[in-house]
């Protein structure tokens, strides 16, 4: 399963970089915002971060817009981003028209199956279900990822990749695990927290207790 790191901010991606085990960023118009950054520049220094794929969203709504700042940002940034693109009509026949050229795409704001299986059909990289926002409705958000994966099991031809999108917590991501979701984008605050357990703190604690004895008894 490949960890997605959902932000702009470059110290927090960094920081999980880090750790080796970073396969992709996605960003969205909103985090742009609140990075408080240029668009192209904080994607690209996002992009030598992380080499696995870095969503870059468009905002143009109609077809030729969409697919007008697609090719643009394909040939200003590097070749790791792919292109975000929102799940209607036009962004469908945007999605259609660059995957045509081989160009790698994210279709984002994903709430239906049926939305997953046409962005899949018009040759869609990933497909970004936003399970957090389904839970704020009062609906189960997981549902849609089963729903989904049940689907993409139907049609094995299918090889668009199923990226759990809009996650609030860690539960969210073990249960995209069992469901098989190829990909989960998360905040960094859910990358700590699927690391973290008391026990290995305590864990560590004891050892380092007992090798401080281990040394001052000259063992070491
Ligand atoms: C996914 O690509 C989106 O950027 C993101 O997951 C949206 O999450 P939110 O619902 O927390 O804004």
């Amino acid at each position: 399963m490949e960890f997605f790191l959902d932000t702009a901010d470059v110290d927090e991606i960094r920081e999980i970089a880090a750790w080796g085990i970073l396969d992709g960023v996605t960003t969205n118009p909103s985090l742009i915002k609140k990075s408080g950054r240029d668009f192209k520049k904080v994607v690209r220094e996002i992009a030598s971060i992380c080499n696995g794929p870095i969503s870059a969203e468009v905002t143009a709504l109609d077809t030729a817009g969409m697919v007008e700042q697609g090719l643009a940002l394909k040939a200003e940034l590097p070749e790791n981003v792919i292109i975000k693109i929102p799940c209607t009509p036009e962004g469908l026949a945007a999605t259609k028209t660059l995957s045509d050229k081989g160009i790698k795409t994210n279709v984002t704001l994903i709430f239906s199956s049926s939305q997953a299986l046409m962005a899949a059909k018009a040759g869609a990289t990933y497909v970004s279900p936003f399970i957090g926002r389904i839970d704020d409705t009062g609906h189960d958000g997981m549902n849609l990822i089963a729903e989904i994966m049940a689907t993409w099991d139907n049609y094995p031809s299918i090889t668009t990749k199923v990226l759990a999108a809009s996650i609030r917590h860690p539960t969210h991501v073990l249960q995209c695990i069992q469901l098989g979701a190829h990909t989960a984008t998360m905040p960094a605050k859910i990358f700590r927290q699927l690391m973290k357990h008391p026990l290995t703190d305590k864990g560590i604690d004891g050892f380092m207790k007992d090798w401080a004895d281990v040394e001052a008894a000259g063992n070491a």
